[in-house]
């Protein structure tokens, strides 16, 4: 291979492996730039020259990958032998993939400035979070009373303290110094599914599932131009990015595709930043029973769930969303009365 079409092909496979910033890089500098495109040079060299082995090898074991390859690329480089991709450029090409996707915009009852809660997705919510999620996240933050306060799930007191006893809480030290388990009160957090991370990652293949308390609102990504130029302004932005990329993860599932590796324990959903996730996928249709007659499908109890992430992360949005209306409507009749002040006092003043 000529030096100038190695340079080429160097630069092509760096630009694919790293975004925009080095493309802006390589198009003002180009090969004058030697600290980037020497990274790159050396390892491939060794490739190519010092390690030739290692390379048939790669060719023996994977022939079927290989012909594929050189069917699709033009004619003239199929015959040349170096110029089958190498197990870098491959690698390369992952990596210009491994951008995750943009969730998908869902409607959302608590959107806007008159958003509220829709009390019978809530509970759907926590009847998905309780009986599938709740095995690996923990969600430390609510305690079983905040199920029954306004703006919430609702529901009633009595069912709170039947939920509540069903549920062990470790408590003491007792008389006798020791600790013991008890069954849990309203007013109990949530106990965790594991002891401590190290416990969960020893039973989920090294993974560690996050706690939920506030998941909903800790995640979001940039909606892109000009979008984000809302999200900037207060009382413009939008505030459901962590719902809908939760709805979006869970739906995202999809077989490994054929050319990328996966380590055991890990599985593909483009949703996810680096499209590699370490969740296996938790919802499948009637996993859950609804008793008030919503579908049993993934899509709703991801919705709902979703929801209900949402509403552990922000209890009061309700009173939030209702107390910020009535300042505005209020600012708005006190503008009319300032303006009506104004014109009384300076009335008799000639100007
Ligand atoms: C078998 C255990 C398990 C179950 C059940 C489970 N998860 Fe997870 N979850 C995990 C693990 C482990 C991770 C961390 C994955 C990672 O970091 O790659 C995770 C991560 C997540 C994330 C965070 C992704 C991110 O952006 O970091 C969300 C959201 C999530 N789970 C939602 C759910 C929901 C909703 C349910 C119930 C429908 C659920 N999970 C059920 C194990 C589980």
């Amino acid at each position: 291979m000529s030096e100038a079409r190695r340079n080429s092909r160097r630069l092509v496979s760096s630009m694919k492996r790293r975004a925009l910033i080095p493309v802006a890089v390589a198009a003002t500098m180009g090969p004058l730039s030697p600290a980037w495109a020497q990274e790159e040079t050396a390892p491939s060299v060794t490739d190519q020259g010092a390690a030739p082995s290692a390379q048939e090898t790669d060719q023996g074991a994977a022939p079927p990958a290989k012909e594929g390859d050189n069917a699709a690329a033009p004619p003239a480089k199929a015959t040349e032998k170096v110029a089958a991709p190498s197990a870098k450029e491959k690698e390369a090409r992952h990596e210009s993939a491994r951008h995750e996707e943009k969730p998908k915009r869902f409607d959302w009852s608590f959107a806007g400035a008159f958003g509220r809660y829709d009390k019978a997705q809530l509970r759907r919510g926590f009847k998905v979070y309780k009986e599938v999620c709740s095995s690996c996240h923990s969600i430390k933050m609510l305690a079983f009373r905040n199920l029954s306060q306004p703006g919430g799930p609702e529901f009633s007191e009595k069912e709170v303290e039947a939920l509540a006893a069903s549920y062990k809480v470790k408590d003491g030290p007792n008389q006798a110094g020791e600790y013991f388990d008890r069954p849990a009160r309203p007013s109990d957090r949530f106990p965790p599914p594991f002891a401590n991370e190290q416990a969960a990652r020893a039973a989920l293949a090294g993974n560690y599932p996050p706690d939920m308390s506030v998941l909903a609102k800790a995640r979001g990504y940039s909606r892109g131009f000009p979008l984000f130029l809302f999200d900037a302004l207060p009382g413009f932005s939008y505030q459901e990015h962590g719902v809908d990329y939760i709805v979006s993860l869970m739906e995202g599932y999809e077989d490994t595709p054929p050319d990328v590796n996966l380590p055991d324990g890990q599985f593909y959903d483009p949703y996810m930043p680096g499209r590699r996730i370490g969740m296996p996928p938790p919802l499948s249709d009637s996993v859950v029973t609804y008793d008030d007659g919503a579908p049993q499908t993934i899509d709703q109890y991801a919705k709902d769930v979703a929801a209900f992430m949402m509403w552990v992360a922000e209890p009061h949005l309700e009173s939030r969303k209702r107390v910020g209306l009535g300042v505005v409507a209020f600012l708005l009749v006190f503008v009319g009365l300032l303006y009506y002040i104004k014109r009384k006092i300076w009335s008799d003043v000639p100007h």
